[in-house]
């Protein structure tokens, strides 16, 4: 029973977020370090999902394992879901890890890093590793920061404390609105046939219901169908993914 109560106080609590932060968009930062990385190699792919896990990212598991697809996932450990106290929570990020997919740094609480001092900083990137170690046995080596807001100060950081770092090329922006439409034009308007081409890494959210039950759909077809070979974000700079 108590644990019930818990948990549906943290399902109104996710659902609250989730009311609250959409469908107003999040706005990213235009100034990053030229050391961040945002595309990937030649003829490869990146999906990438941010902010979760969520009670949509099973959903989308399923969907990766049919198609056989890798992706990577930029996990929080206290956003849309509360990873420390939810088992659920847990198992998803383990069933991730285990099914091939990259599990990847967005912070503990998704801050912007922009507006904390180092130390601050140092915190949010070591209290994600101290809760992922439990689940995955590693410490992730790539952060996408929220917002995608870094300093060159927090970049050094970053970079001092074994991670690269990671923004995105295509997006889709999904989390401004659950319109297919737009978001399949916004694709097609970024990702073009890959014949010597510089690879994407394309922004995604698994916090989204549209997002897993829709656009991911059109958009496994469309990138397959320019002839891009899907990787993960490790892969597309042959870089380990954890430290
Ligand atoms: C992040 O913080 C910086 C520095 O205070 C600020 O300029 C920026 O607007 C913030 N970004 C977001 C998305 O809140
Ligand atoms: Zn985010």
């Amino acid at each position: 029973m108590l644990l019930y109560l818990r948990y549906l106080s943290i399902v109104v609590a996710a659902t609250t977020t989730l009311v609250t932060s959409f469908p107003v968009a999040e706005h990213y930062e235009r100034y990053f370090p030229a050391g961040v990385k945002t595309t990937c190699k030649v003829g490869n792919f990146a999906l990438t999902f941010d902010d979760g896990p969520f009670m949509y990212t099973n959903e989308l598991l399923d969907k990766l394992e049919e198609e056989d697809i890798k992706v990577t996932f930029f996990v929080n450990g206290h956003n849309f879901w509360d990873v420390p106290s939810m088992p659920e929570a847990q198992d998803t990020i383990r069933r991730a890890y285990e099914a091939g997919h990259q599990i990847a740094s967005h912070t503990y609480s998704h801050a912007n890093l922009s507006t904390l001092d180092m130390e601050d900083v140092k915190r949010e990137v070591q209290s994600l590793e101290e809760v992922l170690l439990p689940i995955i046995g590693k410490k992730p080596a790539f952060i996408r920061p929220p917002f995608g807001a870094v300093t060159d100060v927090n970049f050094n950081l970053l970079t001092g404390l074994g991670y690269t770092v990671v923004r995105w090329s295509v997006d889709s922006k999904g989390y401004e609105t659950p319109n297919l439409e737009t978001e399949m034009a916004l694709y097609k308007a970024q990702v073009g046939p890959s014949n010597g081409i510089v690879g994407g890494i394309a922004l995604e959210h698994d916090v989204y219901q549209q997002t897993v039950e829709e656009l991911i759909d059109f958009t496994i077809d469309y990138v397959k169908s320019q002839g891009y070979k899907f990787v993960t974000v490790a892969e597309c700079f042959g870089i380990d993914p954890y430290q």
